[in-house]
């Protein structure tokens, strides 16, 4: 096989933080009057911070009504809210499948990284206690092009050693699926909808990953 890496998003792979992500922007949307419901949430999936505040203000028709740094100052607050949540994580919600998937491919001599555009994630990954079965995390503080720019997958590319094409990446968001391709690398989705273009394996869920599924890949 001339595949050497995996790279894994984290939010709806590793762990589904999606549920926190949802009740903390419902806590802020409910305090400032604004309209917020699961489907909307569906559409933040790997998407930044800021930009998914200014969706949900869209949404409301409500863009205009506030300055940059008031959204700065909300979208803030939205993640003292997240922060607050996501401490009640533990070890019992990595997904399942996770642990040994990457056991196995670690057996393998796969190296293992993961491209989070969550500023949370590495306190996400310690909570979950699996920090280190990955031999980079990348810093979603230094990303300066968002998914689906293919940034954060070249980097943990570059950080791993590995070419592009010598790497998968797994992603639930669709967002992450066209970044992974324009990357130039394999991808495997996780329950993703699909709006424009699919996974080169899509899975319903990570209970279904299983190392032998990458010799799809060559
Ligand atoms: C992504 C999530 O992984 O991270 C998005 O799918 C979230 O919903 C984004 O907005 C940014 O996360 P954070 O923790 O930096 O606000
Ligand atoms: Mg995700």
């Amino acid at each position: 096989m001339s595949l050497k890496a995996i790279i894994f998003d984290l939010d709806g792979v590793l762990t589904d933080t999606a549920k926190y992500h949802y009740l903390a922007w419902k806590k802020l949307a409910d305090e400032l009057g604004l309209y917020f419901d699961e489907s909307i949430n569906e559409s933040l999936k790997g998407v930044s911070r800021i930009n998914s505040f200014e969706i949900i203000l869209e949404e409301n028709n409500a863009s205009k009504n506030y300055t940059d740094r008031e959204k700065e100052i909300l979208a803030n607050k939205k993640n003292d809210y997240y922060k607050e949540m996501i401490e009640q994580l533990t070890p019992n919600d990595i997904l399942e499948g996770i642990v040994p998937f990457i056991t196995e491919a670690r057996n393998n001599g796969m190296k293992c990284a993961v491209a989070s555009i969550s500023k949370n994630a590495p306190r996400v990954l310690e909570l979950l206690n699996i920090s280190n079965m990955f031999d980079y995390i990348a810093d979603a503080a230094l990303v300066k092009r968002p998914k689906p720019d293919p940034e954060i997958f070249l980097t943990c590319a570059y950080a791993l050693g590995c070419k592009p094409d010598e790497c998968i990446g797994i992603e639930d968001a669709q967002a992450g699926i066209e970044a992974i391709h324009a990357a130039g690398m394999k991808s495997v989705g996780i329950n993703v909808s699909v709006t424009s273009v699919a996974p080169d394996i899509p899975l319903k869920s990570t209970a279904e990953l299983d190392f032998k599924i990458l010799s799809r890949f060559g």
